[in-house]
């Protein structure tokens, strides 16, 4: 039998983990309710199925990269707290589900339309969504709670890791405050997205990844805090940029998503404010009636992405992402780390840009 990979662990790992934080003894819970309580948890278990884990392989590259001695003892409990992130981004992707009306998720029903599925209730199964993000949130610190106690600095990770949960709930909120901005100033949306970014996405995607790597193998915090952000701000928010990008030039089987899903449910995004700035005066009006109204069909939809593309949104979203990139790089480059680690940085880092965006 081979070895299994770095991403088999994880995989493994989280779905045991889960089952392992969120038991509840049977004996104490009504015979009646029993089944809804396990529909709940077994769609802990396969909402938590299927990342890419991007963020658990950059918390592991970034614990080696430290370049300090560790124990296997410190190396398995790093990998539980990598997966301790994973846990949290899929409480967040349950939540933003309902938050967004979304139909797919991974490439399976999302977590609330599934419950809804199951109980024949729309009203049910979004609030047994709401309660299974809360669920797993909470499973996610327990599990981070636990693998700290075997690793550097604990006290320290266990802040980082909750004011991780606070800055991706702020970011959330700043989404939708977002939804209210009006489209006839396009450079203030653009500005008001792209700080959502650093919130929603970049918190938990690259600086806390980073962050609880490096710290988790002994580095000194202070330093661990600055060098985590100077990476990772700029590179998350490169990342959900060239989300949003997919969003538009991708395919569902990559990305799991449907293509134009931000467009019909009419996101106020970068591209969009892009696309207002650069476009001609008939298709910039054609855009704002298209989002102001309540929805959009497919073909407006098709419509919306070809404007994107002729406007040259799609292009400064590349151009813009370029750029994000180069600073990450220049960080990586200045870290005061040995050439090797800063080597493996840049290789974990890359992987959050699809070659497609760059
Ligand atoms: C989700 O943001 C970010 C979270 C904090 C979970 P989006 O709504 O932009 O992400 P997708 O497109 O649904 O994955
Ligand atoms: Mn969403
Ligand atoms: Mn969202």
């Amino acid at each position: 039998m081979s070895m299994p990979s770095d991403l088999e662990r994880i995989e493994q790992r989280i779905d045991d983990l889960v089952r392992e934080h969120l038991a509840v003894p049977d004996a104490e819970i009504a015979a009646s309710c029993r089944d809804v309580l396990h529909e709940v948890a077994t769609q802990a278990v396969v909402s938590s199925q299927g990342g890419k884990r991007l963020r658990a392989r950059l918390a592991l590259a970034a614990f080696d990269a430290a370049g300090l001695p560790v124990t296997s003892q410190a190396r398995d409990a790093m990998t539980d707290l990598a997966c301790a992130i994973e846990v949290f981004q899929t409480a967040a992707l349950v939540h933003d589900d309902i938050i967004d009306d979304s139909d797919l998720r991974r490439g399976k029903p999302s977590a609330h339309r599934a419950l809804a599925h199951q109980t024949h209730s729309e009203s049910i199964g979004r609030g047994l969504g709401l309660m299974l993000g809360d669920i797993l949130a909470t499973v996610s610190i327990s599990i981070a709670n636990a693998a700290a106690s075997s690793l550097g600095n604990p006290d320290t990770l266990r802040s980082v890791f909750l004011g991780m949960q606070r800055d991706v709930s702020v970011g959330q909120v700043l989404d939708l405050a977002v939804e209210l901005t009006p489209l006839s100033d396009p450079a203030r949306l653009a500005d008001a997205s792209l700080n959502v970014f650093r919130w929603k996405t970049a918190s938990y995607t690259t600086m806390a990844p980073l962050q609880l790597g490096l710290t988790a193998a002994g580095t000194d915090p202070q330093v661990a805090g600055p060098l985590s952000e100077r990476i990772g701000k700029p590179l998350g928010v490169a990342f959900q940029l060239a989300d949003d990008l997919l969003d538009v030039i991708g395919y569902t089987k990559n990305t799991g998503k449907p293509v134009g899903g931000d467009i019909k449910e009419g996101k106020r995004s970068v591209l969009l404010a892009d696309a207002l700035a650069l476009s001609n005066a008939d298709d910039r009006s054609e855009l704002i009636d298209m989002y102001e109204a309540p929805s959009r069909d497919a073909r407006q939809v098709r419509r919306g992405i070809e404007i994107f593309t002729t406007s040259g949104a799609v292009e400064l979203s590349r151009e813009r992402i370029r750029k994000l990139w180069a600073q990450a790089g220049q960080a990586i480059a200045e870290a005061e780390l040995p050439q090797t680690s800063r080597d493996m940085l840049l290789e974990a880092c890359r992987t959050f840009i699809p070659d497609s965006c760059l």
